[in-house]
Order: C-alpha cells, then structure tokens, then sequence
C-alpha cells in the first residue's frame, strides 16, 4: 500500500481546526470590512394580510440611525417569483415573523434599538398554522422533495392488506422542529459600481450567486460570494433564505458602505426554515411466518402557503423493505407559516421515525424479534425500481449491532428489567440513506514547479470536515502527500460547484477532484520539470454508468438503551450503538464525528424537540435554546458508532456514499422502541415527553 492510498480513511485531524480554536476561522458577520452599516430587521406582527401603513419618524430619529427600508423606498427585485424571497417589494404578508422593514443603524445595539419604533399598521386577513392530516383541502404536490413521485404504488395494497394474517394500521406524527446550528445565519453585503460582494454563512456559494442573479436581474460575474467557514447548517443553510436578499437590498440603498445583519436566535426560528411536521398512516401486512406482503406510509406534511416545500417522508417505504405489494402517497396542508425546508435527512428522518416504529410495533404482532424480523423482509433487489443495489448491508450492520450491543440478553417482554426505580429497555432500528448527486460541479488543479498542488472548487465545510476529506482525495488522487495540497473552497471564484446538501458533497466534489487529478496527470511531462507558471487541470464528475443500472443506498443499524424513571416518566438513555455501511469512510475522525452527531440529533428529536406553535398569533412560542430545548452534554452519555467495510466500486471513483444525514435516521425510532420494551407504552407522537409515560 503506498502513503497515498492510506490517506484516504486515515482519521486526519481537521485542518483548519487550530485556526477555529483559536478565532482565526472568519464566519460570515466577521469578515474585516470598511465602515460597516449594521441592520436590523422588522418583522411583521400577523401571519396573514397587509400593511396598511408604516411610520419610520421616530425610528430614523434615533442615534446613529441611517434608514429605514421598507416595501416603499426598497430597490426593486428583478423577479418576485419567489415569495419567500421576494420581500420589501410588496405590502403582502404571508406569515408571522416575515421581513417588513430594514433599519440601518452604526451600531448593531442602535439598529435594533431603532427597529422597536418602526410602527407598522395591518389589515389583518384570517390565518391557519395548525397541521390537522384529516381536512378535506389537502393539496396534492406534482413532486416531493428530491423530484420523487407524489404517489407511488405496486401490486394491489388494498386486496394484500385485507387478506395479510397480521395487519398493522397507525397513525405516526413528528413535529415541526428546527435546527438552530451553532452560528446563527448571517450576511455582510457590499455593492460597489454595480458589483455585489456577499459574505454568507451557507451551505453553497455558488447556490448563493445563482439566487442573487436570478433575483437581482444582474450578471453572475458581477456577484462574489465567499463563506470558508460555515458554523452548521443541517439543511436550514442550504436554499437561500429572505434575510441575505434583505442584505443585499438594503446594502444597496447605503452603498458603496457594506452592511452587516446577524439574525438573533429567534430570527432564525422564524427565517432559517424548519422541519415540516408530518402526520404518517403507515400500514404493514404480513403472513404467518411475519413475511410482508403490504408496505404503506400516506403522508400528511405542513407547507406554507406562499412557498411550497413537500417534505418526502414516505420515500423510505418504497426501498426498505421487501413486499410485493405497496402504496405510499404525500399530501400537504397550505398554512400560514414561514417556509419549511431541508433539515438533516428530510424524509428520511421523519419518514424512517414512522416506519421503524410501525416495523417494531409489527415484529412483536408476528411474535419474532425486531432484529431478526428486519433481516427476514431484507430484500435482494431495490423494491421500488427492481434493480440489484450496488451495496446493501443492512443485514450485515444488524447482525454486527446485535452483537456488540448485547441484544441476545433481550428478553423479548416489554418491562422485563428494573434497576431500583428505573425501567430498563433496549431498541432497534434500521437506518438508510440514498448516495445522492447532483450534476454541474468543476474542480481545479494546478501543479506547481515546487512539486506542490492547487487544488480549487467552490465547496462549503459547514464543520463537517470537507476541508480534510477534499485535501485527503486530492492527495490520494494526485499520489502526494497532504501537505502537498493547497485547497480552496467557499468562493465563488472557484469553480462551480453544488452545496453540502443531500449528503452529497463529497460524492460530488471529491469526483470532480479525482477527474482534474487523473486530466493533470495526463498533461504532466513525464518525469519532467513544471514550468514556472505551472500546468493547470479543469474536472468535472464524470456520467456514472453504474447510475442507471444500480440502486445506490447506505444502510445502518441503531441500538438504543432507555431508562425511564418509575415515578417521573423521565427519559435516559445512557447508550446508544450505530452500525453504519456507507461505503468508503473517507476520514475516519471527522466521518465519525458526522455519525455522532446525527445520532445525538435524532436523540434530540426522540425526547425534547417540538415548535409550540401559537394558533392565535402564528409563531413558535419556544424560538430560543432556554424553550426550545436541544439535547446538551448530561443528556447524551455514551454515544458510539461504528461502520462495516463495505467496498462499493459503483458510487463514486471514491468508493464513498455520504454520511451527514444517515446518522440521524432511525435514532428516533430506536429510542422510541426502546421505551416501549422498557415501560409498555408505545408512543407515536414525537417527542416523547415524561407526562406520557407516568
Ligand atoms: Mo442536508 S438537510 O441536505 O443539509
């Protein structure tokens, strides 16, 4: 094996870690500019309606106030297709928190001071922000998130279903959550003789620009935007949200001074997007021996009204298990409420909560153990498209979790163990994820005299590792070491490439990279000197075959153990074990940190997390980290993961299928299940909170 091939899997500290630890790392409100104008926002008071009037006298008669800008003295977009973006250009209100006013201050403490006194007058329309799945009016999506099919079906579910010796009928619901990464979303925009430049805290550069252009009506030369570090996004920092247009408006009214707009922490409740809740029928049939003949989930999940966003939680039971016969649909509740949008594994996550749980609730139906139920109804090819899989490990990471985990010592009746006043409990579930790709990203590389690389694309790290991961593939592809390797990302002076989104980003980067690797190496005299000005390479993920003629998933397995207090109906879970089969783990401490997390996020959304939402008013009442409460350090003890080797030649030229999303599906449902063989009670409704169980 040559040092370049075990670059790649080596668990590399993070390379710009000692710049983050030490305050060197820039985030998007902190780049160095000239004279900076700081805003603030206003946001409307209604959910639904106009504004009738604003006064901005008494706001712009504050210290250090520059303007006030509103849907009368803002630039004109160029397009207002897009309703969540199209803001300050109309009096139109669509949802509660929703930009109204930008005040423009010399101090960020002045600007939001100001912003108090801005006084906007309403015509108040009537508004729903309540999901009720039985309403008559549901809207029927062309597509669901992703380009799936609204509705999807095979053999006759109806007849499968009626004849099945075991049946199970339930109804699932999970919560609007939200993702509040650790740096809020923020933008510093500046214009200069008809040149924007925009620090942005995303999970795209490139994806940034192309908004911008299509909304400014501008050319895409004319627009620079750079993020090299990104403090989380979850998905909430993937589409371009109403704020960054609110920068680049108002940056434009104070131009050529940059203006700076930090959202607090409860803006981002209302600006960052959220997790759509869902309402989930799954139906199981089976026979005797607790083989599935029927597999069904029909969603109902939240919109807004002025933006559709079909969260897809219904896609994992076209692929997950064997059943000849299936039926999932999506239908979608148009509400008066900001726009939902990705979060960590959208559909999947909430999807698998329903189905993993229903799958629980089945084993024990037909009697057999919820491992080995799994195992039984594991399917040789992909159920929805009939194709083999490239890779499908399942099988593998149960059997491997089962072991590790101690589940033989299972017994199988729920309220089996107590430890003094606690009731003990283990759970499984399985976990999956698509290796996804998206078309379009380049990547550069440069080849110097002094034997060192360039290596370019317009990625984005949003603390997943990606900096590492790329200067590892870059390495490997180039047959060098790492401190060889120059790269940059997060500039849309690079080339273009897609966001971290869709667990995506390595699949497509990391091929482009391979691409100009294996172009260089064709241009590079044999042997030869480089010349001074170097040698120069342009790659592009290449057209992969194997797409067409493979189903391309990763699969994983989590154990979870609970302890439930007797008398409090409180929730520990002091282990939980993930076995994951992702194909190649590029970085084996940073892939490991993105498992964890994802596990410690689907925790999270086991017991605590939920947006209270005010039907009178329209907003979350919990939109901060005092209420709306994320798992902290005394909640989470002893987290750990594991993958198997799973060699796949398919996915990608890196044999990798992403890990940022698969670590969060089924955690819930393993937690979930875990407390039903603790206490006896089966909870379908996330989160589980202690009243339910006392
Ligand atoms: Mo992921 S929710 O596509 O960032």
């Amino acid at each position: 094996m040559s040092t370049a091939t075990r670059i790649i899997g080596a668990p590399v500290d993070r390379l710009e870690g000692d710049s983050k630890v030490r305050g060197q790392a820039l985030y998007a409100a902190e780049h160095p500019v000239d004279g900076p104008v700081h805003a603030h926002l206003v946001q409307s008071t209604i959910a639904r309606g106009r504004i009738t009037a604003i006064d901005t006298g008494a706001a712009l008669a504050e210290p250090g106030v520059l303007d006030v800008v509103t849907h009368q003295n803002a630039p004109v977009l160029s397009s207002t297709e897009d309703a969540e973006l199209a803001i300050l250009q109309s009096p139109e209100v669509g949802y509660r928190g929703q930009p109204v006013a930008v005040v423009l201050a010399e101090s960020s403490e002045n600007a939001r001071a100001a912003a108090e006194f801005v006084r906007v007058s309403y015509e108040e329309a009537g508004h729903d922000v309540v999901l009720r799945p039985e309403r008559t009016d549901l809207v029927r999506p062309e597509r669901v998130n992703g380009g799936f099919e609204t509705d999807d079906g095979r053999g006759d579910f109806d007849a499968a279903l009626a004849e099945s010796e075991v049946v199970h009928d339930a109804l699932y619901s999970t919560p609007q959550e939200h993702h509040v990464a650790m740096e809020p979303h923020a933008t510093t925009a500046a214009w200069s003789e008809g040149e924007l430049t925009v620090y942005d805290s995303t999970q795209g550069v490139h994806w940034v620009r192309d908004a911008l252009t299509g909304l400014l009506g501008i050319d895409r030369e004319n627009i620079h935007v750079i993020a090299p570090h990104v403090g989380g996004g979850f998905g909430s920092k993937g589409p371009v949200h109403a704020h960054v247009v609110a920068a680049v408006l108002a940056a434009q009214r104070v131009q050529p001074r940059p203006v700076k707009l930090a959202l607090t922490r409860r803006q981002v409740f209302q600006l960052g997007g959220h997790r759509a809740a869902t309402f989930q029928r799954v139906r199981l049939g089976a026979d005797s021996d607790g083989q599935l003949t029927a597999v069904g989930n029909d969603v109902v999940a939240q919109t807004a009204r002025i933006k559709e966003f079909a969260e897809q939680a219904g896609v994992p039971a076209r692929m997950m298990y064997a059943a000849p016969n299936r039926r999932t649909s999506h239908r979608l509740e148009e509400l008066d409420i900001p726009v939902p949008t990705w979060m960590r594994a959208p559909g999947e996550c909430p999807g698998m909560f329903a189905l993993e749980t229903a799958m629980d609730e089945m084993a024990i139906a037909c009697g057999l153990d919820p491992v080995e139920f799994r195992i039984l109804n594991d399917p040789d090819t992909d159920p929805e498209t009939g194709r083999p899989y490239s890779s499908r490990n399942l099988v593998a990471c149960l059997r491997e979790g089962a072991h590790r985990f101690g589940w033989a010592d299972r017994a199988p009746a729920p309220r089996s163990r107590r430890e003094g006043p606690f009731l003990v409990g283990v759970g499984v579930a399985a976990s999956t994820y698509p290796v996804n790709s998206m078309p379009g990203t380049r990547a550069g590389i440069q080849a110097r005299p002094d034997g060192r690389y360039r290596v370019q694309v317009g990625a984005a790290d949003i603390g997943t590792g990606a900096w590492t991961a790329l200067t590892q593939i870059a390495a490997d592809a180039l047959g060098t070491d790492l401190d060889r390797i120059t790269l940059s990302i997060g500039d849309t002076d690079l080339p273009w490439a897609s966001g971290a989104g869709g667990s995506s980003g390595i699949t497509c980067w990391g091929s482009a990279i391979v691409d100009a690797a294996r172009r260089l190496r064709e241009k590079l005299p044999e042997g030869g000197p480089v010349p001074e000005e170097g040698i120069s390479a342009i790659g592009r993920i290449p057209d992969n075959p194997y797409r067409g003629r493979f189903a391309m998933h990763s699969f994983g397995a989590q154990f979870a153990e609970v302890r439930v207090h007797r008398d409090t109906g409180e929730v520990q879970v002091p282990r939980m074990l993930g076995i994951f089969a992702a194909g190649r783990i590029i970085n084996a401490k940073t892939g490991a940190s993105q498992l964890l997390g994802g596990m410690t996020m689907g925790l999270s959304m086991a017991l605590h997390e939920k947006a209270h939402v005010d039907p009178r008013f329209g907003h979350v009442l919990n939109q901060d980290l005092a209420q709306y409460h994320v798992a902290s350090c005394a909640d989470v003890k002893d987290i750990e993961v594991d993958w198997i080797e799973e060699d796949d030649p398919y996915v990608n030229p890196m044999g990798s299928k992403g890990i940022g999303e698969i670590g969060i599906v089924g955690a819930a449902a393993a937690v979930d299940n875990a407390v039903h063989h603790a206490t006896g009670v089966r909870i379908r409704d996330l989160p589980i909170t202690p009243d339910r169980l006392v």
